[in-house]
């Protein structure tokens, strides 16, 4: 079969069946996404203003967080010189009001936690628990209908309620996304490829706050669900982790006697000793979502130097580096799934197979697709347009390789008792936004595919 009639019927498949997914819940980092679209005069003006030199300091090395303009624009402008996301803490309480009124374009839901329960209940439908550390008017308002949940105590009992019906009045959690489109010029340089930079204004989730509704009614909440999905760890420090990793091992081993299979979203974690944790937390995990930076980082602290390396000197990314890498992953922790996302393709290693977990990859690309072109994904109907966008040519190169070298067909091969899933993606040339699709391939594979099992 053509990649086009694999497509459109795993498509099929997956919208036939995801309706009969049980509760997924969703935890931990939820946030309001405050976009804004960089305008280069605008920019540029305001780091003349600021200091050119020191500005263009920090867009050299990164600064730990933001306590100035200086770091603010020297961030921006890294991450435009390289067409890199990055994401920082903003510590100082005079750039946060400075951010706030150079204001934005667009309030989004935000956060790995809160975009995912806006696709899974509000698209599709699945029905979700979703922890959102302060619950706000307008984070409650960001939700879409359906069947998303937040837990509530009453009277000392557990129900739940939509982030809506919550009636919180407590803080916002503000990220300040600054994207800009391939090609976007500033003081002389130019964006390789279309990206964003993070400032978050927000003390909950950089330090992985944890609800007294989740720390206090956990084995509740546990009984409840059926999937679970991971995230909001990465921005934790040697400083700070180890309480609250505490909490999230309490939490799977509740899952996990209960067998709720568990997907970890692996966002880029910049401190090796908490990344060095979660690493070795990974065996209590069913999955692993990463992109090629992060698989590449993880390799650095499991003392991979030279894999690392291969991970990030081609572009497409060389897919028997990414096996190796995948290969290593799973027999040094035990995971059972890696899903590993990149621009252009998909590879999934599982120690169980069948075209079906190809076929959750298919619908994850197809959604990714839709959230490019739109920035939201509205529908389903959405999904099903993005269909017309064309397959990454430069897949071809990839998959001859992985056929050359495993014997793959039609995007499935056995490696060393594993099974390895391929998918060329679709990829829009002039995205909307960035932000968000890689929650959006994750949770749409994770979920397709036991819709599909
Ligand atoms: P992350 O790196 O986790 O933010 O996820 C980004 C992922 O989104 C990449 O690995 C690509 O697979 C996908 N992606 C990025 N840009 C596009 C695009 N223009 N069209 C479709 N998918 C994209
Ligand atoms: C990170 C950011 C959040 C953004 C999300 C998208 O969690 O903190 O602002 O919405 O990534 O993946």
């Amino acid at each position: 079969m053509s990649w086009d009639a694999l497509y459109s019927s795993a498509f099929r498949e997956v919208r036939g069946r995801i309706g009969r997914v049980g509760r997924v819940l969703l935890a931990y980092n939820t946030n309001i996404d405050a976009v804004k679209y960089l305008n280069s005069d605008d920019l540029e003006g305001r780091i003349r203003e600021t200091g050119v030199e020191e500005v263009l300091r920090y867009s050299d090395e990164l600064p730990g967080r933001i306590t100035s303009l200086e770091h603010l624009f020297g961030g921006i402008l890294w991450s435009v010189k390289r067409g890199k996301a990055a994401e920082l803490f903003v510590e100082s309480c005079s750039v946060r009001f400075y951010m706030k009124r150079w204001g934005w374009d667009e309030l989004r839901m935000g956060g790995q936690a809160g975009i995912m329960a806006n696709l899974l209940g509000g698209v599709y439908g699945v029905p979700v628990v979703v922890h959102a550390p302060q619950i706000s008017k307008l984070q409650g308002e960001l939700f879409k209908d359906g069947p998303i949940y937040v837990p509530k105590v009453e009277g000392g009992k557990l129900t739940f309620v939509h982030p809506r019906e919550f009636a919180g009045d407590e803080e916002n959690c503000i990220h300040y996304i600054y994207e800009f489109p391939r090609g976007f010029r500033v003081l002389g340089f130019e964006a390789p490829r279309e990206n964003r930079f993070i400032g978050s204004a927000d003390d909950y989730n950089p330090h992985l706050y944890i609800r007294p509704e989740f720390r206090e009614h956990f084995e509740e909440i546990g009984e409840k669900v059926e999937l679970g999905i991971i995230s909001g760890l990465q921005a934790l420090t040697r400083e700070n982790y180890r309480e609250a990793i505490e909490e999230v091992k309490r939490h799977l081993e509740i899952l996990s006697e209960r067998n709720v299979p568990v997907h970890l979203e692996f966002a880029f974690t910049p401190d090796e000793t908490v990344r060095k944790a979660l690493v070795d937390m990974l065996g209590s995990f069913h999955s692993v979502g990463l992109n090629e930076v992060e698989l590449a980082s993880v390799m650095d602290v499991m003392g991979e130097r030279a894999l690392s390396e291969k991970l990030l000197a081609e572009d497409p990314v060389d897919p028997i580096a990414v096996t190796e890498a995948m290969l290593k992953l799973a027999e040094k922790t035990g995971i059972r799934r890696i899903h590993f996302h990149t621009y252009g393709y998909y590879l999934a290693l599982t120690d169980y197979g069948g075209e079906f977990v190809r076929d959750a990859l298919l619908f994850a690309s197809l959604a990714a697709a839709a959230k490019a072109k739109l920035g939201d994904v509205r529908s389903i109907e959405d999904v099903v347009k993005a269909m017309d966008v064309p397959v990454n040519p430069k897949a071809r190169g990839v998959e001859e390789k992985l056929r050359e070298e495993y014997g793959m067909e039609e995007g499935t091969a056995l490696v060393n008792n594993h099974h390895l899933s391929f998918v060329p993606t679709k990829i829009v040339t002039r995205p909307k936004s960035t932000v968000g699709i890689g929650d959006t391939i994750s949770s749409s594979a994770f979920v397709g595919e036991f819709a599909l099992s």
